[in-house]
């Protein structure tokens, strides 16, 4: 319905894209929590999380949290990257992604002059969201090579084994928690954008709905 200002009231967020992103995120939460759990029993680095921002109380707590929500994020994930590519909206919600888009884009972000369209992403937004997709199957990848390093022994084989693994799998949750903190201070900055994640609709102008 058109409002006094001309613009429609549309779906800008399919209900299985927001469905599969709200699980995501608490299942991502969950994986990040529990894994630093994990980590402070045997640190890679010479730091440890501290205690409120770790999840499962012990070793085997974290273990138990990890894989639990690891199923959920993988079956979660796995419904959303096969809507994304059966019903096209990676290609058109991500494409076209090339370096001067991003460059471009970059410029009128860091400069506040970056219009922002419901529904439609920025060359940034989209070179993040595909860079963080391909760091959850990184992690979800390195994560079973490392859970089960007989069976699934072909994951770290040719990058150097169980050792090689714990890095990929420690570098791809930072890239995915620095991904998380850009993220949120994006939507801090356009908090607009929420409600329509969260209803799927949004008001835009009808020039833009073809309508
Ligand atoms: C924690 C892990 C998270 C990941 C991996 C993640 C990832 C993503 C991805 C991939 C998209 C694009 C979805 C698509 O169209 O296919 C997206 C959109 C969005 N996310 Fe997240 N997200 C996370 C958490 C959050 C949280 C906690 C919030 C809010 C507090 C949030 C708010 C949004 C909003 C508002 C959009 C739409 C942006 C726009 O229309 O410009 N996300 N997110």
């Amino acid at each position: 319905m058109d409002d006094a200002r001309g613009r429609e009231r549309v779906v800008v967020h399919p209900a299985i894209v927001r469905l599969t992103h709200w699980i995501n995120a608490a299942a991502i939460v969950m994986m990040v929590m529990s894994g630093w759990q994990i980590y402070d029993a045997s640190p890679l680095l010479p730091f440890t999380f501290p205690g409120w921002a770790v999840l499962g109380g012990w070793l085997g707590g974290g273990i138990a949290w990890h894989l639990a929500a690891m199923w959920l994020l993988v079956g979660n994930g796995l419904l959303y990257v096969v809507y994304g590519v059966a019903s096209r909206h990676f290609a058109h919600a991500f494409l076209p992604l090339t370096p001067r888009g991003v460059w471009r884009d970059l410029r009128r972000a860091l400069t506040f002059q970056l219009p922002h369209k419901a529904g439609r992403y920025n060359a940034v937004q989209r070179l993040l969201y595909v860079v963080v997709l391909l760091l959850g199957i990184a992690a979800v990848l390195s994560g079973l090579g490392l859970w089960k390093p007989v069976q699934l022994s072909w994951i770290g084989a040719p990058i150097g084994g169980y050792p090689t693994l714990r890095w990929v799998h420690f570098f791809a949750m930072t890239g995915i928690v620095g991904f998380v903190a850009i993220h949120l201070l994006l939507v801090a900055l356009v908090p607009r954008t929420l409600p329509a994640m969260i209803t799927g609709r949004a008001r835009i102008p009808a020039t833009e709905t073809g309508a």
